[in-house]
This record gives structure tokens, C-alpha cells and sequence, in this order.
């Protein structure tokens, strides 16, 4: 073991300094020490998705989190994930390189607004997305992901009133895809996805005609009413194996990603400025710090956590719990050919 990947540095900005394949080497070293796991979200810069153990969606990553046996989770995604992480496996260290990287639509709602809408509508099922805080999952009956909303609300007998916090967009979405009338949305939305127009679509579709059309569910709905699939983002990843064109409706860090892996495929970012400037918070030099540091750690309020985890287990139980990795995802991690679960490698 070299000196430099066992003496720390000290602040972010000396690890900054540092060139990209000394900051990989002790990013391997320390995570082996530690019995630590890099769980990536699938917007995370290219060069944080090249060291993580599991990249994903929201639904695999917390379905990572709840099952890994490692003893620390460094989280490069936002803090909602990150504390989801903490309330799914509370007897582990959960780490994240940079506090400040947070989801602008959770901060939608606070646990006193939404309980004060609850109070409003005491009958009503309340059905929050994960793009929230855990006080905001505590207040809930069950949790929600892009890729299992529908299902989430399908389960909730059709005469009874939701609540759906904090994605308006999601809710509408979820409201014609169950054809129910009685969803109460949160006036809340992402920047990213609900800055998207008709008119990218219209010139992407001219310059690019046959590609088929993907978006996520966080968008408006006069570009979900023109998709040809609606999906999260790591079902983007695999619409992305199966078609040689494709116009993808999401922010263009897993566009970038996805252009890498097939050079040779047509696949066209819906719009060049959806950038979730909070996911590219995280660095290289900031992850190495976080592992050399131990911090930045998330601690949450038990009776928080137990209500989070309530809502939480809830929703992955009617998802299958953790899934684990088909025969053929195996033998290839077997052979460090991708990392560990689903999601894309
Ligand atoms: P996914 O769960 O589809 O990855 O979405 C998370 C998110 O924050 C999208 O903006
Ligand atoms: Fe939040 Fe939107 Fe960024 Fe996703 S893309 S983390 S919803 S701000």
C-alpha cells in the first residue's frame, strides 16, 4: 500500500489537487478498509459512476441499501437517498460527500404542511415519493418511486381519498394511468424535468426521425402524452440496450453515460440544459475525502426513522423487496464486469 492512499489529506480542495487516478486508488484502498460500498445514482458525473459499486435508480438503490452486508454506504446521489439509505439500514454507517447536495422538489413539503393538509383530509391515504424527507415519509402511509407509483396507488382501494406529495407532475401521471379522481397532488415539481418543452421535442423528433421517444415521470404532461415509453431512470438504461434510437427525456448526465457505453446508437439528450446541477455536487475529490473523513454522516431522529421505515418497507414489500441479480447479471459481477444489482454499469 503507497503512502499517499493511507495518510489523509485535509480539506476537499488538497484532494482536488490530487490527479484522478491517485483519488481512484485511494477511493479502492480506503472503501476495502473500511468494508464500504459506493452506491451511485444514475445522474451522478461519469467519473463517480466508474467507481461505484451499484448504480441505479431510486427504487434499486434502496433496495441495494436495504440488502448489502457492507458496513459503510458512501451515497453519491442526493440527501433524500442518502437518508433513505440511513432509515432502511440504521446500523450502518451512512456517508455522503457533500451535505449540500439536496433535492430542491423535497424541500416542496415540510412534516408540519403536510400535516396540516392530513388534518384537512383525515380519510385520505397519503402516497409519498421518495424525493422527500424522511419527517415528510414518517407522515405517510407508503412511499413511491418512478418506476413503481402506479402499482403504490393501485394498492389503495379506489374509493379512498390519496394525498400524493411532493411531484405534481407524478401525480398527474399516476392519476390517468389508474383512472382515479380522487388524487390530491402537492403543488410541487423538479426543475430539471419540468423545465422541458414541447418545442426540444418537436426539433429533436425533426432531426432525428424514427428515434423513439422516452421520458420520466417527473416531466409535463403534454410531453408524457407524446412518449412512447414512460419510465424511471434506470428503465431509460434499458430502453437504451434494446433500441438503436432513441430521444431521452431526462437529465443528460445518463444520456452522457449512455452514449459512452453505445457509441454507435442514435441517442439524443430531449434537452442540453437538464442538468441537476445538486446530483453533480459529489466529486471524485469530494468522495475520497468523505471515505478518508468518515463523514459526512447521516443521523436521524428514531421515531422519524421507524415512521420513514414504515412507509418505506411498505412500498418495497409490493416491489419485490431487494432484487437480487438475474444468472446472467452474476456471472458478469463474478467476472468485474459490472457492478453488484441492477442498473447500469
Ligand atoms: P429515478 O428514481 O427514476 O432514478 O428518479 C430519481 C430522480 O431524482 C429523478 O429526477
Ligand atoms: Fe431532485 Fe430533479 Fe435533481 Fe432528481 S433531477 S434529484 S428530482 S432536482
Amino acid at each position: 500500500m503507497t503512502l499517499f492512499a493511507v495518510e489523509p489529506l485535509q480539506s476537499t480542495l488538497e484532494y482536488a489537487a490530487l490527479p484522478p487516478e491517485e483519488l481512484r486508488e485511494r477511493i479502492l484502498l480506503r472503501k476495502e478498509a473500511l468494508n464500504a460500498v459506493i452506491l451511485g445514482h444514475n445522474y451522478q458525473r461519469i467519473e463517480i459512476q466508474d467507481v461505484s459499486d451499484y448504480l441505479g435508480d431510486s427504487l434499486g438503490l434502496s433496495q441495494e441499501a436495504a440488502g448489502t452486508s457492507a458496513d459503510v454506504i458512501v451515497f453519491c446521489g442526493v440527501h433524500f437517498m442518502a437518508e433513505t439509505a440511513k432509515v432502511l439500514s440504521p446500523n450502518k454507517t451512512i456517508l455522503m460527500p457533500d451535505l449540500k447536495a439536496g433535492c430542491p422538489m423535497a424541500d416542496f413539503v415540510t412534516g408540519d404542511a403536510l400535516r396540516r393538509l392530513k388534518s384537512v383530509h383525515p380519510d385520505a391515504a397519503v402516497v409519498t415519493y421518495v424525493n422527500s424527507t424522511a419527517e415528510v415519509k414518517a407522515e405517510s402511509d407508503i412511499c413511491c418511486t418512478s418506476s413503481n407509483a402506479v402499482r403504490v396507488v393501485e394498492s389503495i382501494p379506489a374509493n379512498q381519498p390519496i394525498i400524493f406529495v411532493p411531484d405534481r407532475n407524478l401525480a398527474r401521471y399516476v392519476e390517468e394511468k389508474t383512472g382515479r379522481d380522487n388524487i390530491i397532488a402537492w403543488d410541487g415539481y423538479c426543475y430539471v424535468h419540468d423545465d422541458m418543452v414541447l418545442e426540444e421535442l418537436d426539433r429533436a423528433r425533426a432531426e432525428n426521425p424514427g428515434a423513439k421517444f422516452v421520458v420520466h415521470p417527473e416531466a409535463r404532461k403534454d410531453l408524457l402524452d407524446q412518449a412512447d415509453f414512460v419510465t424511471s431512470t434506470s428503465g431509460m438504461v434499458d430502453l437504451a440496450e434494446e433500441h438503436d434510437a432513441l430521444i431521452i427525456g431526462t437529465e443528460r448526465g445518463l444520456v452522457d453515460r449512455l452514449k459512452q457505453r453505445y457509441p454507435l446508437k442514435t441517442l439524443i439528450p430531449l434537452s442540453g440544459a437538464a442538468i441537476c446541477g445538486n446530483m453533480k455536487m459529489n466529486t471524485l475529490a469530494k468522495l475520497a475525502w468523505s471515505l478518508d473523513h468518515g463523514q459526512h454522516e447521516i443521523m436521524l431522529d428514531e421515531e422519524i426513522r421507524l415512521g420513514a421505515e414504515r412507509a418505506l418497507l411498505r412500498m418495497l414489500e409490493l416491489s419485490d423487496g431487494w432484487r437480487g441479480p438475474t444468472e446472467e447479471e452474476a456471472e458478469l459481477e463474478l467476472a468485474g464486469l459490472r457492478p453488484t444489482g441492477c442498473g447500469c454499469s
